[in-house]
């Protein structure tokens, strides 16, 4: 693990809007911060506090900052990229939008569930396990899903279960949560196990997780999955998904598959 001098940090005012402004570390020499030790600091009435990016619950309470730290600062583009790839996979496979019935899991502030509607699909559901994001979502953009479950997919409850079951969802998407101490290999399988077969699936994944060494759990799940036919991808694409705190390329893979079965959780035990 990386560790930080503080002393040796310094910030440099990034962005500022009405209502908070939000600061990058500048970090000195070769100190680097691994994509789940990256902070920033935000400016709100006067008060200056740290948050780490992966502290999704602060950062969500307060409007516009999720959109302004990783989309306008560190230049994000999973979303629309996913939304794109798929809109490609769904016109070389001759498929209408119209059919899909989407599970968006971990689904945060509906950025994803936004960029999906604009294909055309009328049926959304979220499902995140913070109601900091729940409600950032009724905030930000109340019309995007049809329902926004708060659960954790690990610890799913029987009726949080039997709720998703019965929306009969064909499809699934996941941007930007698998990993990271975010969503984990048997939250991802029990998700993927509650859309009908045949359905689809469009995710993505930071790459080092899918190399043969990934402690993850991913790696070895996803090439399982492929050997074995449970998924069929449709269109693959390596991509930039945006950029570290450092200014470096964070590389992801993003993919759209059909899929053809269920995976048994003993995959994943
Ligand atoms: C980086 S955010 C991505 C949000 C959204 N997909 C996007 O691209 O803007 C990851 C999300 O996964 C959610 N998450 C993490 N672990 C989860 C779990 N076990 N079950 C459901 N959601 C989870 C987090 O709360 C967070 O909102």
């Amino acid at each position: 693990m990386t560790i930080i001098n503080s002393n040796k940090l310094t910030l440099s005012g990034v962005t500022s809007s009405a209502d908070f402004e939000v600061f990058l570390p500048e970090l000195d020499g070769d100190l680097l911060l691994d994509q789940d030790e990256e902070w920033c600091e935000v400016l709100v009435d006067g008060r200056r506090d740290r948050i780490r990016f992966h502290d999704y619950h602060r950062i969500y309470d307060i409007p516009g900052m999720y959109e302004r730290l990783f989309y306008d600062m560190l230049e994000c583009v999973s979303p629309r990229l996913v939304r794109d790839l798929l809109a490609t996979a769904l016109a070389d496979h001759a498929m209408n939008p119209e059919n899909l019935r989407v599970l968006d899991v971990g689904a945060g502030n509906g950025m994803v569930g936004e960029e999906i509607r604009t294909l055309g699909v009328e049926t959304v559901h979220g499902v995140d396990i913070l109601e900091e994001a729940a409600a950032a979502t009724r905030r930000d953009r109340p019309n995007v899903y049809d329902d926004y479950l708060v659960a954790d997919l690990t610890d799913l409850t029987l009726e949080q279960h039997d709720v998703l079951v019965h929306a009969d969802l064909n499809t699934m998407t996941t941007v930007a949560a698998l990993g990271f101490g975010d969503i984990p290999p048997a939250a991802f399988v029990g998700a993927f196990n509650l859309i009908e077969t045949p359905g689809l699936l469009a995710f993505t994944i930071k790459d080092d997780f899918l190399r043969d060494n990934d402690p993850s759990g991913f790696s070895r799940l996803i090439q399982r999955m492929l050997a074995e036919k449970t998924i069929v991808p449709l269109a693959v694409k390596h991509y930039r998904h945006r950029l570290s705190v450092h200014g470096k390329p964070l590389d992801y893979i993003a993919f759209v598959a059909r899929k053809t079965g269920d995976v048994p959780v003993a995959w994943v035990r």
